[in-house]
């Protein structure tokens, strides 16, 4: 199947992760590799005009049933237009959130059971996993007074509480002690370019092909 490196960036609010992965994106351009970055819920028009519906308004809008299924149908589109043709390409795709936010945000905090989760995301992701995913941990206090200072008008999630962000905090690092293969919990905390250097040491250790040229 496809023949570049899908990796994406999980954590809470405020982590850093859109910073995080401009600078990886630019080091990797510059050693000449193809990136492509993307988000979720979006990366797509069709997931894009989905992601305007879920991140607006009042934080009860939607259940989390109803959040899962948007995410996802969000994701697939996602996955179709933008993602799988990037790797099929040999493009490394650099996603900002992907399915483990749809476990965290809507199952751990938000109620939905991973079974149902499971079967949302066979239906969906089918082979597109990522190969590596980077979870940027910083205490929900930090994330959220960074979240809200951004002011970026997006404020459905951020508005649900410090309790709610606490228990995301928890659920990514949980998340990443189940699947250390595929998983890195990188410590958000200090200056960008200490935090990118620590995203940079793990790349070269999980995936040196990248990092040393074709
Ligand atoms: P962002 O602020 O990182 O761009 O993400 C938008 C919001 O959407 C963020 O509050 C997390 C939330 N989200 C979910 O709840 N479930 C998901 O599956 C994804 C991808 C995002």
């Amino acid at each position: 199947m496809a023949r570049g490196w899908f990796i994406t960036f999980e954590g809470g609010e405020g982590v850093g992760k859109s910073t995080q992965i401009s600078r990886l994106a630019a080091r990797l351009s510059g050693s000449g590799r193809t990136v492509l970055t993307t988000r979720e819920p979006g990366g797509s028009p069709g997931a894009e005009a989905i992601r305007e519906m879920l991140v607006n308004g009042a934080a009860d809008r939607w259940s989390p049933q109803v959040e899962a299924l948007l995410m996802n149908a969000a994701r697939r589109d996602h996955i179709e237009r933008t993602i799988r043709p990037a790797l099929a390409r040999g493009d490394i795709v650099l996603c900002d959130r992907f399915a483990d936010s749809t476990r965290v945000y809507q199952g751990a905090a938000g109620g939905v059971s991973s079974e149902v989760l499971s079967i949302l995301e066979e239906l969906v992701i089918e082979e597109c996993r990522p190969g590596l995913t980077f979870v940027l941990d910083l205490p929900a206090e930090e994330g959220l007074a960074r979240a809200r200072s951004r002011q970026a008008g997006e404020g459905r999630f951020e508005a649900k509480g410090l309790a709610f962000h606490q228990k995301l905090r928890e659920a990514f690092v949980g998340l990443a002690a189940q699947e250390p293969e595929r998983c890195a919990v990188i410590d958000a905390k200090g200056a960008v370019e200490e935090v990118a250097a620590r995203i940079w040491t793990v790349l070269a250790k999980r995936a040196p092909e990248l990092i040393l040229g074709p």
